[in-house]
């Protein structure tokens, strides 16, 4: 077993649901907790909005539950270092974030809205100022007086040619972020094409003088991806995308397949009552039409691969209760 610690927190053999907008909710974080994963960040929210308009307006994307959760890692875009520094402020002040145990910083979102702000994966083209958002967030936890770790997400490029960004690398790792997470696409690529392992590999590298994990991500879906991503960057810990959407078993299956041990993929029944444990769990502290209208982009994911899917994506995308959705599925 490979122990790793992210500051202070001790992981074993860490796989982990990585961020996604839309779908990084808490009851689905905390169901993929139930099933192995790790952590799991919460998906971005703006530094710079926190700054300015306080933290009720993002809170929608940062709700925590440290009892549930364990690790609660709550991820932050941006890029003026104040931002970062008051918005870690913020979040100490706020009651329902004092649990948060990681702060991880986005510098791989290709959105075009957010690199045009300067955010995300624009970082890469500025080690210097990447560098100076981690030390912000460095010093603002030291105020504080919090042993709180941070972690920085980014790509293998900004631009299509790249094959990594070992200076951005580096000048995180020597600001003193905590654990560094490459996803093997560069900005262009968005989601497409396969991950670049050997430019995963040159981060991996980069950063191999200071001593601190360093997770791999990107198609990962079982446990021959998993090993193979492992074995070919080196990497201490891997972080898991699309292939949790509607399936927060995976990563049952991944550690399983890993262990060598057979893994039996749930029956719909059980792919359904997962489905309708997010969304109700959504429903905790969501208008119940909202939390419906929110699953809407989610539930095709849950049954993708059913006997009728078409159909039964059709009439979920059309559903604004509960009860309907539970209709559709044909649930008790
Ligand atoms: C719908 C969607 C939303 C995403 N939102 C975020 C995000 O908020 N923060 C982030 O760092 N990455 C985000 N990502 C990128 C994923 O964390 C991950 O790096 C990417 O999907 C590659 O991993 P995969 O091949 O396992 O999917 C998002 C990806 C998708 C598909």
């Amino acid at each position: 077993m490979r122990q790793v610690c992210i500051g202070s927190i001790k992981l074993t053999d860490p796989v982990c649901l990585a961020p996604m907008a839309g779908f990084s909710s808490l009851p689905f974080r905390i169901m993929c907790k139930r099933y192995g994963s790790s952590y799991a960040p919460t998906e971005l929210a703006s530094a710079r909005s926190i700054r300015f308009s306080g933290i009720d307006k993002s809170f929608r994307y940062m709700r925590i539950d440290p009892d549930k959760e364990g690790i609660c890692a709550i991820q932050l875009f941006g890029t003026d270092p104040v931002d970062f520094r008051e918005a870690v402020f913020a979040i100490d002040k706020d009651p329902r974030l004092t649990g948060v145990s990681i702060i991880d910083i986005n510098m791989g979102c290709p959105v075009p809205k957010v690199v045009k702000t300067g955010s995300g994966s624009f970082l890469m083209t500025d080690p210097k100022l990447a560098a100076s958002i981690v030390r912000a967030c460095k010093e603002a936890i030291r105020d504080i007086g919090r042993d709180i770790p941070v972690t920085v997400k980014t790509r293998t490029g900004f631009e299509a040619g790249d094959k990594g960004v070992p200076e951005l690398a580096r000048a995180v790792a020597s600001e003193g972020c905590d654990m560094l997470c490459v996803h093997g696409r560069t900005r262009p690529q968005m989601y497409s094409g396969e991950a670049d392992i050997e430019a995963i590999a040159v981060m991996r590298e980069a950063v191999k003088s200071f001593d601190i994990p360093f997770f791999a991500n990107g198609d990962i879906k079982d446990g021959r991806s998993a090993l193979s991503m492992l074995e070919q960057t080196g990497a201490d810990g891997l972080m898991v995308g699309r292939a949790a959407r509607g399936d927060p078993m995976v990563f049952e299956r991944i550690r399983k397949e890993m262990a060598g041990e057979t893994f039996t993929p749930p029956s719909d029944s059980i792919r359904k009552e997962l489905l309708m444990e997010e969304l109700i769990g959504r429903t905790g502290y969501l208008r119940e039409d909202v939390a419906v209208r929110e699953m809407r982009s989610v539930m095709p994911f849950y049954v993708k691969g059913m006997e009728g899917a078409a159909m039964l994506k059709t009439a979920l995308c059309r559903c604004t209760s509960v009860d309907e959705v539970r209709e559709v599925l044909e649930l008790d």
